[in-house]
């Protein structure tokens, strides 16, 4: 279409550009399959790449990146930051906008989220989100890439990975993998490798929970942390000792005690630290980087700070419902909405979500005044995910009679960027360059991304949000994107509003409307070796030269 403003014509011909789209649709069988997700919400295009403009300026924003703030440009073309520098001049074929007294931020990346996953245990309970609804939700709320948790199919990592690709092909919007280990044997030692030298993915999650189901002993753990270091793999570890939980669920089910509750109360914080501390120590013993995802209390954040202390690497995940909410709603008289709560580990009593949002602060400011651009190899909060894992209340209803029935999981991946803006950001515990790295930055670095994601730089990918710290935002079922019923934020009102998302160099976001392109998002390849590997096989041999052994022993005569 050469140089015209196509921004606008979209704007005033979308209805003809989609029904052209359609056309096109019904020719190519292939992508009309997963177009159908996209029911319910303004579909654009399908499968690849639309007529919508293709070069945008973004005007006189604060342009904030994690080392740096300033007023500035941002010229995007073909999905990639060209240039950021003050007054760029751009002829008329160039879509503007302008982001006077707005911030222009990274998009937001999702470290741990849980799109069609089926939920363990429970007979075919899958998540409400798909790909498709779940990254609408994300790039409505400001999030433009997520790295989703693959789950094994009968064991196998490999059919685990290429569901996942299948799952993943209605995807509007750039992910990740972790892949998550169920069981230890052989086959999937040998996966591993296959996963991390082939297919992208650097970082592998263990369960301490969830006895009988896909619990490790710490035997396999060791065994898993011994190949993740080989491999400059990451493990994850969900930090929960599961032995105790299935004591403490007895112990519930035994006092009557069968409502949602009965979750909160059969899993306590000492079950959290005491797998974190093991954790920790284990990976310490093995001399590799640690991640403790959804870390929920002051317990575990404690052993977190400890091993800081110590100068071991690990990261904590601290996760959005864990910072601004309380264990209250799981007394609610109605089950619905005390069951929309439950999640692993639970949501704690009120105390811990404000003590874990005052150590976040403290961990970014800390490494922010220390070494600017590496915030150091451990701490806690120096990114926060979601943990985004939805079941309507028909799903949460399975276990009406039973807290253990009730599939665990709760949302968040479109109403992350706004919390952690409202709560943290415009209350002023933390500055706009920190939250710039806590909701992108970091998150691009452990994962070894950086800065194809997570900056605003020229060669960046344009995957970009505008935020007014003047507007309002408020959180409502009725309102969100996700396929859910309900809303654990329900009612929240708050400052700071994401008016624009642009992802891969197009507007998806804009006026309140989303104009998503399904099929549009790649899969993003993560290398191994990311920062906290730097050094540890120093580490290594000055451990061994400080054994002082096998000391030399003269054979007495007989
Ligand atoms: C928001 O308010 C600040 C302070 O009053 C002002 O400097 C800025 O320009 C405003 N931004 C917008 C987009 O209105
Ligand atoms: C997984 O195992 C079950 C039971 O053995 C089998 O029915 C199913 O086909 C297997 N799935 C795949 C994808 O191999
Ligand atoms: C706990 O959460 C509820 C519901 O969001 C809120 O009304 C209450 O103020 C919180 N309690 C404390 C002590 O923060
Ligand atoms: C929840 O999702 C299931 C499966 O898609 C659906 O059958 C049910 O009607 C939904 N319930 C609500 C309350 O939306
Ligand atoms: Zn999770």
């Amino acid at each position: 279409m050469g140089f015209v403003n196509l921004l606008t014509m979209a704007k005033r011909f979308s209805g003809i550009i989609a029904i052209l789209l359609l056309l096109r649709l019904t020719t190519a069988a292939a992508s009309h399959e997963f177009c159908d997700a996209g029911m319910g919400y303004n579909v654009v295009g399908c499968g690849g790449s639309d007529s919508s403009s293709r070069r945008i300026l973004i005007k006189g924003g604060t342009v904030v990146n994690a080392h740096h703030q300033e007023v500035a440009d941002v010229y995007i073309d073909d999905g990639i930051i060209a240039d950021v520098k003050p007054n760029i001049k751009v002829g008329d074929e160039v879509a503007v906008i302008d982001a006077t007294g707005k911030f222009v931020m990274p998009g937001g990346i999702d470290p741990h989220t849980h799109l069609e996953m089926e939920f363990m245990g429970t007979d075919s309970t899958e998540t409400i989100d798909d790909f498709f609804s779940g990254q609408a939700a994300a790039l409505a709320g400001g999030t433009t890439m997520h790295i989703d948790f693959v789950m094994p199919v009968n064991g196998s990592l490999s059919l685990g990975f290429k569901a996942y690709v299948e799952k993943a092909k209605k995807s509007c919007m750039d992910y990740g993998f972790h892949m998550t280990i169920t069981k230890w044997d052989d086959t999937v030692a040998r996966e591993m490798e296959i996963m991390v030298k082939e297919k992208g993915i650097n970082s592998f999650k263990f369960f301490l929970a969830y006895k009988g189901i896909v619990m490790i002993n710490d035997e396999l753990l060791l065994e898993g942390l011994k190949k993740c270091k080989s491999l400059g793999a990451l493990a994850m570890v969900h930090a929960e000792n599961g032995d105790a939980v299935f004591e403490g669920q007895k112990r519930m089910i035994e006092l009557g005690i069968t409502g949602p509750e009965g979750h909160a109360l059969s899993r306590p914080p000492l079950l959290e630290a005491e797998a974190t501390a093991r954790a920790i120590r284990l990976a310490g013993f093995i001399n590799t980087p640690l991640y403790i995802v959804h870390v929920m209390s002051i317990d575990a954040m404690e052993e977190i700070a400890k091993a800081r202390k110590l100068g071991q690497r690990v990261v904590g995940e601290p996760v959005v419902s864990g910072l601004v909410l309380n264990d209250s709603g799981l007394w609610d008289p109605d089950f619905n909405i005390a069951a929309k709560f439950v999640m692993s580990p639970p949501i704690r009593a009120p105390g811990h979500g404000r003590a874990l949002q005052a150590a976040v602060s403290m961990g970014v400011l800390q490494g922010f005044h220390v070494v600017p651009e590496n915030t150091g190899k451990s701490a806690f909060g120096k990114l926060v995910g979601t943990d985004h894992c939805t079941f309507n209340s028909t799903q949460k209803a399975f276990g009406i009679d039973d807290f253990r029935k009730i599939p665990n999981g709760v949302n968040g991946i479109e109403e992350r960027m706004h919390l952690v803006w409202d709560t943290m950001v415009a209350s002023g515990k933390i500055s706009v360059t920190d939250y710039v790295r806590i909701t992108s930055t970091e998150c691009a670095r452990i994962f070894n991304i950086y800065p194809k994601k997570g900056a605003i730089l020229p060669g960046s990918d344009a995957d970009i949000i505008i935020l007014n710290p003047n507007s309002s935002f408020q959180i409502s079922s009725n309102s969100h994107h996700s396929r859910s019923d309900t809303n654990v934020y329900e009612g929240w009102i708050g400052k700071g509003k994401v008016e624009i998302t642009i992802v891969g160099g197009r507007i998806v976001w804009e006026n309140n409307e989303l104009k998503v392109n399904l099929g549009s998002g790649k899969y993003i390849k993560m290398p191994p070796f990311n920062y906290l590997f730097d050094g540890i096989e120093k580490a290594d041999v000055s451990y061994i030269s400080s054994l002082r052994a096998p000391v030399n022993r003269f054979k007495a005569m007989q």
